[in-house]
C-alpha cells in the first residue's frame, strides 16, 4: 500500500440554489467541472479482472491498451539480474474511469503518472490499482507511466510449469504463457487485449537483449549495451519475450524478402543449425497452406535453458529452450498464424492455438514423406492412450481446469477435431477453411463459437453437429464414426 501524490482537494458541495440567476448556467457548469475533477467526468473503477474462465484476475476492465513503451535496464546482482523499468502504456478508456488496474506480479513500484500528473496507486496481489488525478473519459486516450524495479519473479503455473522471468546460466529468459509477462512489465495481461510494443533494453556489455518484432538499434557506451525492438503488429502480452544472454545472431531474408533474425546460445549452435536452416523452407510451406504471413519478420531464439522444458511461440520468433527438431519448428511457426495473429478470446479457447499447431505438424509430415494425417489420426484413435494417458480425459473446448490447459486433449484431440472436419468436407474445402480462418480473424481474437460458425458458413451443406457434440464438447472417447 502506498500513496505518493497529495490527496485530491475536498470536493465542494454543489449549491445551485445560491447561484445568482444571471450566471447560473455557467456557474453551475463550472461547479460541476470542479466537483468532478478537471475533465468534468465522473467515472467508476474499471475492475480488477476480465473474468477469464481459467484466470479470472488476468487482464483488467475499462480500457484497451494500444501501445507499450518499455525501457528496461538490467544489472548483475549476484547471480541474478536486477531490473529497473519504465513502462509507458497508451490506452483508450472504454468507460468513464475513476481508477483502473494494471497486472504486475512482484517488483517494486516507484512512481505512477497518468497523462503526466502524479497518480495515487496501491497494490493487492497482482493488481496495481491506479487512481488518476482526473477521471478519464470514455473513448479518450490516456498515457500511464509506471516506474518500477526489482528482481523479477519466476512463477509456477497451476500445471506446474515455470514461466515469467527464468534465470539462465548467462542471463535470463522471459516467457509469458499464460500469465508470466506480468513479472517483468505492468499491463493488461490477457490475450484479448493486443497492442504494439517498443522496447529498449540495456544490459551489461557482452550480453545482448533479443525480443519480438524487429531490431531498431544497438549502441554500447560505458560498458552497457542498449538494444531497441519494435513490434508493429498487435501482440498479446503472453507472446512477448525478452532473452538476455550471449547469443550468436544470424540475419538473413527469406526468398520473399521477409527478414529472418535468429539468436542462438553458442552452447546450442551446432545442435540447432540444421533445423534453423530450414526456417525459410518452413515459412514458404506455411504460407502456401495458411496464407500470407501476418508479421513483418520471423526467426527463432534458441537458448540453453534445459530446465524450462517447453518451447513457446513468442511473436515473430519462437523461443526454444534447446535445439529444436523440424516438427517443433513447424509447430511454433504455425502458431504465428494460429494463436499469435488469430488469438483466443479467453484461455478456454487454447485448443484453437494448439490444435492447429499440432495439425500443422501432421500436415508437414504428410507432405514431406511422413505419415498422412489420416494415419496419425488413426494411430491416436487406436492407441493414443499409450502415449497420452489423459487423451480422452476432457473435451478440447472445455479443459477441466487451469492445471490442464496444456494437456493432450488440447493439443492432440484438438488436432483430431480439425481432422474430423477435413473428413467431412474434403481436402479442398478443408484447405479453404484453414486458410480462411487465419485471414478472416487476422490480428484479431476469436473463440470456439466463432470457429464453429465459420466452418458451418464455409460448408453450408454439411451437418457438423455430431462433430461438435462428440469431438469438441463431448466427454470421453468419441465413436469412430
Ligand atoms: N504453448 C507452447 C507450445 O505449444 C507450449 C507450452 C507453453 C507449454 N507453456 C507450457 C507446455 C506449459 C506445457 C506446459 O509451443
Ligand atoms: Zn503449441
Amino acid at each position: 500500500m502506498s500513496s505518493r501524490s497529495p490527496a485530491p482537494t475536498p470536493v465542494p458541495a454543489l449549491a445551485p440554489r445560491l447561484v445568482p440567476v444571471r450566471t447560473s448556467v455557467t456557474a453551475a457548469l463550472a461547479l460541476l467541472l470542479t466537483a468532478c475533477g478537471g475533465t468534468g467526468v465522473q467515472g467508476t473503477p474499471g475492475g480488477s479482472g476480465l473474468r477469464d474462465p481459467y484466470f479470472p484476475k488476468a487482464g483488467n476492465g475499462g480500457y484497451d491498451v494500444r501501445h507499450y513503451d518499455l525501457t528496461l535496464a538490467c544489472t548483475q546482482q549476484g547471480d541474478r539480474l536486477h531490473l529497473t523499468g519504465t513502462a509507458t502504456i497508451t490506452a483508450r478508456a472504454t468507460q468513464d474511469l475513476s481508477a483502473f488496474d494494471l497486472d504486475l506480479n512482484g517488483l517494486t513500484v516507484g512512481k505512477v503518472t497518468v497523462d503526466g500528473a502524479g497518480a495515487r496507486w496501491n497494490r493487492t496481489g497482482q493488481e496495481l490499482t491506479v487512481r488518476p488525478h482526473d477521471d478519464l473519459e470514455k473513448g479518450g486516450t490516456f498515457r500511464v507511466t509506471v516506474r518500477y524495479s526489482g528482481t523479477p519473479e519466476t512463477i509456477t503455473d497451476p500445471d506446474g510449469s515455470q514461466e515469467g522471468w527464468l534465470p539462465t546460466s548467462d542471463g535470463a529468459l522471459a516467457l509469458g504463457e499464460p500469465t508470466g509477462s506480468m513479472t517483468w512489465f505492468p499491463g493488461n495481461h490477457h490475450p484479448s487485449d493486443k497492442a504494439t510494443y517498443d522496447l529498449a533494453v540495456t544490459v551489461p556489455q557482452g550480453l545482448r537483449a533479443v525480443s519480438n518484432g524487429e531490431p531498431t538499434g544497438e549502441t554500447t557506451t560505458e560498458g552497457r549495451t542498449t538494444s531497441t525492438w519494435h513490434t508493429a503488429e498487435p501482440m498479446a502480452s503472453y507472446l512477448a519475450t525478452l532473452a538476455i544472454g550471449d547469443y550468436t545472431v544470424r540475419r538473413s531474408t527469406t526468398p520473399d524478402g521477409l527478414p529472418v533474425y535468429v539468436a542462438v546460445d553458442p552452447e546450442e549452435d551446432k545442435a540447432s543449425r540444421k533445423a534453423l536452416a530450414r526456417i525459410p523452407e518452413v515459412m514458404e510451406w506455411a504460407e502456401s497452406v495458411f496464407g500470407p504471413y501476418p508479421f513483418s519478420s520471423t526467426g527463432a531464439i534458441v537458448d540453453h535453458a534445459p530446465d524450462v522444458g517447453y518451447a513457446l511461440e513468442t511473436q515473430n520468433r519462437p523461443v526454444f529452450p534447446g535445439a529444436p527438431d523440424t516438427a517443433l519448428l513447424v509447430h511454433e511457426l504455425a502458431h504465428q498464424w494460429y494463436g499469435n495473429s488469430v488469438t483466443p478470446k479467453t484461455w478456454r479457447d487454447m485448443w484453437l492455438n494448439e490444435g492447429f499447431a499440432t495439425y500443422a505438424e501432421w500436415l508437414w509430415a504428410e507432405e514431406h514423406g511422413g505419415d498422412t494425417a489420416q494415419q496419425t489420426f488413426d494411430a491416436l484413435y487406436d492407441e493414443g492412450e499409450d502415449t497420452y494417458d489423459d487423451l480422452w480425459s476432457f473435451p478440447p473446448a472445455q479443459p477441466t481446469s487451469a492445471a490442464h490447459l496444456s494437456d493432450s486433449p488440447v493439443y492432440q484431440r484438438g488436432a483430431m477435431v480439425l481432422h474430423k472436419i477435413r473428413q467431412a468436407v474434403g481436402d479442398d474445402t478443408f484447405r479453404e477453411i484453414v486458410r480462411g480462418w487465419a485471414t478472416t480473424h487476422r490480428h484479431g481474437n476469436a473463440d470456439t463459437a466463432d470457429f464453429t460458425a465459420y466452418v458451418e458458413e464455409q460448408a453450408p451443406d454439411e451437418d457438423f453437429d455430431a462433430i461438435w457434440a462428440d469431438w469438441l464438447y463431448g466427454e470421453g472417447k468419441p465413436e469412430r464414426a
